[in-house]
């Protein structure tokens, strides 16, 4: 599970675990709150190890993926979910911002993919969710142009991951979240500006409210089972049913 350590990522490393998986809380940063993730699987009597890679570096998340077989001896799933958001629009984007996000939501959903993959062949067996977003499928997220490229790619690179890896019994799904309660989205502003962000955001959506870890977590849960077994090369949007959405036209 990569990006675990907090959001939507820590949610749904709690729900894997909760259904009897050992799960790798991998974080970049965040070492004391990945800890405490760790600990609390623990404590419900599961597996968890934290493991830090910066997921946009190829050799951290080799030595990662190397820990991981080590520790547990085979990967069900992938989980890529890390990623990052620098708001901006075309006109203001700094390119090195714009090279993070790539970086980060791109090169590293292709770098875990590609030292995942063949202990996954090996076994003819495998789940990989990427986590993109809705901003990947129309305009209506203002001020994020360059992000929702990224996670364009995503959803590109879930379809031929899927189509690369299907023979080998390996599924491939994207899941695009709508506007999900974590640091990601509370992050800019005052407390009272996040507030009426919220509210704005809740009403745009037919079930009224805005998205929670969990509301992902569980959407994952799903195209990881072998219930979700004859599914692949989909991205599922979980967006509350953004009404601006609806059409797909922004
Ligand atoms: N929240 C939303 O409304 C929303 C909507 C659509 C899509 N998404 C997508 O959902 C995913 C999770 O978002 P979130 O809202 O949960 O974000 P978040 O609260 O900001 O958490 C991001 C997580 O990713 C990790 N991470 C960031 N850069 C990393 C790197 N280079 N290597 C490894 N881990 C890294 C962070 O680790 P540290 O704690 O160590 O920094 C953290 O665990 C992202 O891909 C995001 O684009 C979110």
């Amino acid at each position: 599970m990569t990006g675990a350590s907090r959001g939507i990522g820590k949610a749904t490393a709690l729900v894997f675990a909760r259904e009897g998986a050992a799960v790798v809380v991998n974080y970049s940063k965040s070492r004391e709150l990945a800890r405490q993730v760790v600990d609390e699987i623990r404590k419900a009597g599961r597996q968890a190890i934290a493991i830090q890679a910066d997921v946009a570096r190829k050799a951290e998340v080799v030595a990662m993926v190397e820990t991981t077989m080590r520790e547990f001896g085979k990967i069900d799933v992938l989980v890529n979910n890390a990623g990052i958001l620098s708001p901006g629009n075309i006109l203001t984007l700094r390119e090195e911002s714009l090279d993070e996000m790539i970086a980060v939501n791109v090169k590293g959903v292709i770098h875990c993919a590609q030292a995942v993959a063949p202990h996954m062949i090996e076994r003819r067996y495998g789940k990989i969710v990427n986590v993109a977003s809705l901003a990947a499928l129309g305009t209506a997220m203002a001020d994020t142009t360059p992000y929702a490229a990224t996670k364009a790619a995503v959803i590109s690179l879930t379809k031929r991951l899927a189509l690369e890896l299907g023979v080998y019994g390996i599924n491939v799904n994207a899941i695009c979240p709508g506007f999900i309660r974590t640091d990601m989205l509370m992050s800019s502003g005052t407390p009272e500006e996040v507030e009426v962000r919220l509210a704005s955001l809740a009403k745009k959506a037919v079930l009224g409210r805005v998205g929670e870890g969990e509301d992902i977590a569980y959407s994952a849960l799903f195209l990881a089972s072998d219930e979700a077994g004859f599914v692949t090369a989909q991205a599922l949007t979980v967006d509350g049913g953004r009404m601006d959405f609806l059409s797909h036209s922004g």
